[in-house]
């Protein structure tokens, strides 16, 4: 290129983008050389311990003779096994209010309490006056949790309290947060839809008489109509997307900034971040796009063998996104299964067979059957794999026509409780900013002047 000739900034950037590939490259050995946890992780997928918490807990191994062996994956809320949190409300009525309470206040909530509490989330669905038309609607994005992410940030702005960290306010902050998420995703969507999909536009506002399961549904939907199992399966879904731990990637987000002493909107962005990667809340989108692929690439779906040369292909990078993952499959923390997969298989299989997609669940049960196969033989396995709750949530949502574009805003709409329960919990018991070391291996240069290089 001649000297005075201008380079794109794409010719640019795939230039100098090589040039950081290989000055960034740090060899993987390294790694071991010095005793750097990759990922805050140990060979076995365990966890860096960097806290304590109340909030829940996730059991992946059994101890026996003294030796850690892998086995079904369990889960308590605030002391509670998840299996049982869901067999008390379901049948009964939704479970949402009732668990974001208990993880919120540590307790199960008595009737009047809970009465209470759906009061006050209900009271919280409000927006700041032409919040739809001025935030919303402007420069409406594809991209639904980037545009709840700016809707976010921007109602701190509309918070006159917006840095007070006592407990209390944080605790208001959290409450409106969570009563909002709906209203900011749903909107959100209607308004790419109409913008960029030629859609009509409308907003349902919330019913305070429904739950946060019904209230989506009704304010998704033009004609605000829902079946009872719809909302059911719905109402499951959020529970079990509710909290996952102080370690999980969104999470330990929420605590690394609470630590550095910032506001609640700020905390929530930064989480709302990290859920939207594919590696952690984006799986279910994933999973979803890659059994279409799966549908049109397998001719015969009823040959288990076909169904694995599938899975060896995704593995071998050579199918679907190339990124060598069986999306759905495998969790850092869980090994022989996840406990929230479980429970969802049993409610998923009623909604196929309502929805007429009896033929699509033998599928994912097939996949879920032989991916783990496929898996182990390809890769080095420590702990085992096995289907993640997010296996059956995207085909979930799909059965409940909610558009792909609002998959990961459904699970930032459950998260937000668990983030909400360890923000306060950082705030309560620490004092010291997270900061983990990264050991330098950089070499010290001798400097030269522009002319001289
Ligand atoms: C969640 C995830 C990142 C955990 O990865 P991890 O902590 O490395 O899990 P493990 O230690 O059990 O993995 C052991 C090996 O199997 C591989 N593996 C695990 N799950 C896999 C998957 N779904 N597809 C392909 N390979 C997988 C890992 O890459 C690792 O191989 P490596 O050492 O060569 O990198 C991983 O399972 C994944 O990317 N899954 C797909 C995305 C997904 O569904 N995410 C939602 C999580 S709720």
């Amino acid at each position: 290129m001649e000297q005075n000739e201008r380079m794109s900034l794409v010719e640019y950037t795939d230039r100098y983008g090589k040039i950081c590939e290989n000055t960034d490259l740090i060899p993987g050995e390294l790694f071991d050389e010095y005793g750097v946890k990759r990922g805050l992780r140990d060979k076995n997928g365990n966890g860096v311990l960097s806290g304590l918490t109340h909030i829940s807990k996730i059991e992946a191994f059994k101890n026996i003779d003294g030796k850690k062996v892998p086995c079904d994956g369990r889960l308590w809320y605030r002391g509670y096994n998840i299996i049982d949190l869901v067999k008390g409300f379901t049948d009964k009525r939704f479970g949402y209010e009732e668990i974001a309470y208990l993880l919120l206040f540590g307790k199960l909530p008595k009737d009047k309490e809970l009465c209470d509490f759906k009061k006050i989330l209900s009271a919280s669905r409000t927006l700041p006056t032409n919040f739809t038309r001025d935030v919303i609607m402007k420069a409406p994005s594809k991209d639904i949790m980037n545009s709840v992410t700016k809707s976010v940030l921007t109602l701190a702005s509309y918070d006159e309290n917006m840095t007070d960290q006592s407990i209390g306010n944080v605790l208001r902050q959290c409450l409106q947060l969570i009563g909002i998420l709906p209203m900011l995703s749903v909107y959100g969507y209607h308004a790419y839809n109409h913008y960029e999909c030629g859609d009509s536009f409308y907003i349902h506002r919330p019913d305070e008489n429904l739950s946060t399961a019904e209230n989506i549904l009704m304010m998704l939907r033009p004609d605000k109509k829902y079946t009872e199992l719809e909302t059911k399966v719905l109402d499951i879904a959020l529970v079990l997307h509710m909290e996952h731990g102080g370690g999980n990637n969104s999470t330990f987000t929420t605590r690394v900034v609470t630590s550095a002493g910032s506001d609640t909107y700020s905390v929530v962005a930064a989480a709302l971040s990290s859920l939207k990667g594919p590696k952690h809340g984006g799986a279910n989108i994933k999973v979803v796009e890659m059994m279409r692929e799966l549908k049109e690439e397998v001719a015969d779906l009823n040959d288990e063998e076909a169904i694995k040369v599938y899975l060896g292909k995704l593995l071998d990078k050579q199918a679907f996104d190339k990124k060598g993952l069986i999306y759905g499959m495998g969790h850092a923390v869980y090994s022989l299964s996840d406990p929230r997969a479980q429970i969802f298989k049993g409610f998923v299989e009623k909604l196929a067979e309502a929805k007429g997609r009896d033929e699509d669940f033998k599928i994912y049960a097939a996949v879920e059957r032989l991916a783990p196969e496929v898996i182990a033989d390809k890769r080095k396995i420590y702990k085992g794999v096995s289907a993640n709750v997010d296996f059956y949530s995207g085909f979930v949502y799909s059965m409940l026509d909610i558009p792909l574009e609002l998959y990961t805003p459904i699970f930032a709409m459950a998260r937000i409780v668990g983030w909400s329960a360890h923000r306060i919990e950082e705030l309560v018991n620490v004092d010291k900013i997270i900061r983990p070391a990264y050991l330098s291996i950089m070499e010290e240069k001798e400097y030269t002047y522009l002319e001289e290089r």
